[in-house]
């Protein structure tokens, strides 16, 4: 029987128990189409970092790199500074792994109510293609309280590495800068997985966003690595949309979307709308993808620590994370599967958690879908 290790990180807050429901049905999965997951579960989040001071250390990256995919919760914990547990984890394993595709379908199912009036299953339906490893997120910048200010920087990436020698001068009082940056090669290959993915869908067109209007060095960029590369698919339509008019559209019109690309930030940000209109963060997975290394597979919402324990919270978004990890270790019918278990028991109704309307529990949610997986 083909076997499949895979890395469970179940995190912080409502973290465990969203996994909990998501590994069960990706297991009921297994069983009826006949292979194996093995899961290898880590500690990381913020206990741990309160127990030992480690988020994610060198060992443990390196240890994390011999899996092809990673099954993460949440992180994200009160008891410690904002920023810790995020670039400690979520960021490293982003950077570390080179997961340079992050994945996120805005997709509504039947049943689910969408705050966008008139507008149903038939009009949201697209994918989200963000650039997860440059932009601004990049992480180069500083603070200074008076000038002259002289800051080193660098950048390892899997593509490149870089060094910054800033030296500011000026008789500013307090200044804060942040750099952003975009490499052809970086954006080139986030934007061919793009059109790869209109392909194996057969969408035929595919919306590159940016901001070229105003920051025209690294959006310009952007848009030239999006031109190259779209001379290779003659066939599939393509536009430029700047970011703002793109957050109108995708309220007013979110029909006309099919593919969209864009860069970190604004990928970040779009994601969160698309989150709301496809019915909630209840509902909306990500995959954070290296093709050819590892991959974490994730629900975009964060840990919820209000809810923790509570059993409340709806773990579609975790469970639809798992189909985005079968499709990403190539077992495309079984990902099918769950995500038509997801769509009936939506569809249907009857069982869903407050924030879809509903007073079912997370477990009674994670049951009803696994069931019918085994049904399909
Ligand atoms: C997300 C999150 C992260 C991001 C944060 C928590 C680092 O908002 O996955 O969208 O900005 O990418
Ligand atoms: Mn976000």
């Amino acid at each position: 029987m083909p076997t499949y290790k895979v890395a469970v990180i179940p995190g912080d807050g409502v973290g465990p128990e969203v996994i909990r429901e998501g590994r069960k049905v990706l297991d009921a999965v297994s069983e009826v189409d006949g292979f194996e997951l093995e899961w290898v579960e880590y500690p990381f989040g913020a206990d741990y970092y309160l127990k030992t001071g480690k988020t994610l250390d060198e060992d443990s990256l390196k240890e994390l790199k011999q899996y092809k995919a990673i099954y993460l919760g949440a992180v994200g914990d009160p008891r410690v500074p904002p920023g810790v547990l995020e670039l400690g984890i979520l960021l490293k394993l982003r950077f570390y792994m080179d997961e340079y595709v992050n994945l996120r379908p805005v997709k509504l199912f039947e049943g689910v109510p969408t705050p966008l009036k008139n507008k149903t299953e038939k009009d949201i339906c697209f994918d989200v293609v963000r650039e997860n490893t440059e932009d601004f997120y990049i992480g180069i910048g500083s603070r200074a309280l008076k000038t002259p200010h002289r800051e080193q920087h660098q950048l390892i990436r899997e593509l490149y590495s870089l060094k910054f020698n800033l030296d500011v001068e000026g008789d500013a009082d307090e200044i804060a800068y942040q750099l952003g940056l975009i490499s052809r090669r970086g954006a080139e290959r986030v934007i061919r997985y793009a059109f790869e993915l209109a392909e194996r869908k057969k969408k035929s067109k595919v919306t590159s966003v940016d901001k070229a209007n105003v920051l025209t060095h690294i959006y310009g960029l952007w848009r030239d690595a999006f031109e190259s590369v779209a001379e290779n698919y003659p066939h599939i339509e393509t536009e430029f949309m700047f970011v703002d008019a793109a957050a109108m559209w995708f309220v007013k019109n979110p029909e006309w979307f099919q593919v969209v690309v864009t860069p970190n930030l604004f990928g970040d940000i779009l994601t969160d709308l698309g989150a709301m209109i496809q019915g909630g963060m209840g509902v909306a997975p990500g995959a954070n993808i290296n093709p050819s290394g590892t991959s974490t597979f994730e629900p975009i919402h964060g840990s919820a620590p209000k809810y923790r324990g509570q059993n409340k919270i709806n773990p579609i978004a975790t469970i639809l994370a798992g189909a985005l990890m079968l499709e990403n270790l190539g077992l495309y019918s079984s990902a099918a599967k769950v995500e038509r278990a997801v769509a009936e028991v939506l569809k249907e109704g009857k069982v869903r958690t407050y924030d879809l309307g509903g007073s079912s529990t997370t477990e009674e949610v994670g049951n009803a879908i696994a069931e019918r997986v085994k049904r399909l």
